[in-house]
């Protein structure tokens, strides 16, 4: 158990200094262990051998044994925040409290495993005949704990064992494939500065490369559509310009600042502002709540103003802002991310399919409202599966095929391409 505390913290405090999935996926597995076998295997054995012999022999044990109960049924809030900021910090650099939440966790489990070896132990081994002892001994053999076959090393094994099918397989250590060149079907310039201009740009999970040189420009003013299929690293691109997965090679600038490895909140600071797919709306917060966050690098006094425009916009989350944001609807929900996202104070909006799982009417609703943003001039990098609607709003358009961009253009050229009306239009 101390062994997954420690371990636990070292996660943490690393989870503090750089976000990284496999990671996060690693504390979620120790929390998995910790509310699906400490509770099956773990607790039995002691409430039903040592504890339940422990209470009746020793009047003070009622008392301790009602402390560590008590200590197992905080657990399941603490875990359960713990969970909730994982599922949040991609996008909101929650790093510094997912830290302390576990910080926390890591505090509240060395004072239970303390009570339960300095205080309950002692207190048994003081009562407890060498009868007794020989019955629980046989009690804890008998029990076989998932983690704990053979010692610490049987532990870390299993517990690598579990991680393991979760790191992605070797592709052959990065090598470099070739995708041949982009087909520009456009050849009149683009209007405006560039505000965004991606140059180059890889990143990997694991050993798996994910974007494999991708180069695109956003102008000032511009709504650029990114289109491609499922897994194509759309969604790992938009992650790459705010900040929230490092590039591995290649550059990016905005406006005349490279900012390929400044950190994400900077980069919300300089106004790049991620709603980002899936919504991820915080459920248990209120809706007025959930848009204030996303106005944390704004100072105070611009947070009122911020929530009239917001509200201007979506007049449903005005009614209902003071209720859970996980009592919206899915299309509302969308809307409350994409307000979040305005409440940064966006110069360059990033939008992660804002339209995914909603239904048609809703889907227009939320299309009306990019559209109204554009008309306001914000710059909009929008990425949508739902490419018709998306071209048909585009000044400028990429796709991406598996990391790499293959065909760019305005977005009416994209719309009448027969590759593109073949591949993403379903003609
Ligand atoms: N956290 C992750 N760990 C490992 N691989 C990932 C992770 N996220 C995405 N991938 C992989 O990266 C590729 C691109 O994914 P993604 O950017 O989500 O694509 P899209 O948004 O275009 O659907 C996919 O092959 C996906 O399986
Ligand atoms: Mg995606």
């Amino acid at each position: 158990m101390w062994q997954l505390a420690t371990a636990l913290s070292m996660l943490g405090a690393r989870l503090r200094e750089s976000w990284d999935a496999h990671d996060a996926h690693t504390v979620e597995l120790i929390l998995d262990y910790f509310e699906q076998f400490t509770g099956r295997f773990h607790h039995p054995k002691e409430d039903d051998q040592l504890f339940a012999r422990l209470r009746e022999r020793s009047e003070e044990a009622g008392e301790i044994l009602a402390k560590l109960r008590g200590d197992h049924e905080a657990s399941p809030q603490k875990l359960a925040l713990i969970r909730a900021l994982i599922k949040a910090e991609p996008e909101h650099g929650c790093g510094q409290a997912l830290a302390e939440a576990i910080e926390r966790f890591r505090a509240h489990l060395d004072a239970h495993m303390k009570l339960e070896e300095e205080v309950t132990f002692a207190l048994a081994r003081k009562i407890f005949t060498s009868a007794d002892w020989v019955e629980i001994d046989a009690a804890f053999e008998a029990h076989v704990d998932p983690l704990s076959h053979s010692g610490p090393a049987g532990k870390m094994t299993l517990l690598q064992q579990r991680i393991t099918p979760l790191l992605p397989a070797s592709d052959g250590r990065g090598a470099e494939k070739d995708f041949g060149s982009v087909v520009a079907i456009s050849a009149a310039p683009r209007a405006g500065r560039d505000l965004l201009q991606i140059r180059d740009l890889r990143t990997r999970y694991g050993q798996i490369q994910v974007l494999h040189g991708v180069s695109i420009t956003v102008g000032e003013g511009e709504l650029v559509a990114l289109i491609g299929a499922n897994g194509a690293g759309k969604t790992t691109l938009l992650r790459c310009i705010s900040g929230v997965r490092p590039a591995s090679a290649g550059a990016i600038h905005f406006g005349k600042e490279a900012i390929t490895s400044v950190r994400s909140a900077a980069r919300v600071r300089w106004g790049i502002c991620h709603s980002p797919e899936g919504r991820q709306v915080f459920g248990p917060m209120s809706i007025e709540d959930n848009l204030v966050m996303g106005a944390y690098t704004r100072p105070g006094k611009e947070i009122a103003s911020g929530l009239s425009e917001v509200y201007e916009l979506f007049p449903i989350l005005r009614e209902k802002r003071a209720l859970p944001a996980g009592t919206l609807s899915g299309g509302q929900q969308q809307m409350l991310a994409l307000g979040r996202a305005l409440m940064g104070k966006p110069k360059l909006l990033l939008l992660d399919e804002p339209s995914m799982g909603l239904a048609p009417l809703i889907v227009e609703e939320i299309f009306r409202i990019i559209r109204t943003l554009k008309q306001s001039g914000m710059t909009i990098l929008l990425v949508e599966q739902n490419a018709r609607a998306a071209l048909s709003i585009a000044d400028y358009a990429y796709v991406l095929e598996t990391g790499k961009v293959t065909l760019e253009g305005r977005g009416h050229e994209l719309l009448a391409n027969d590759d593109v009306r073949r591949a993403y239009l379903g003609m």
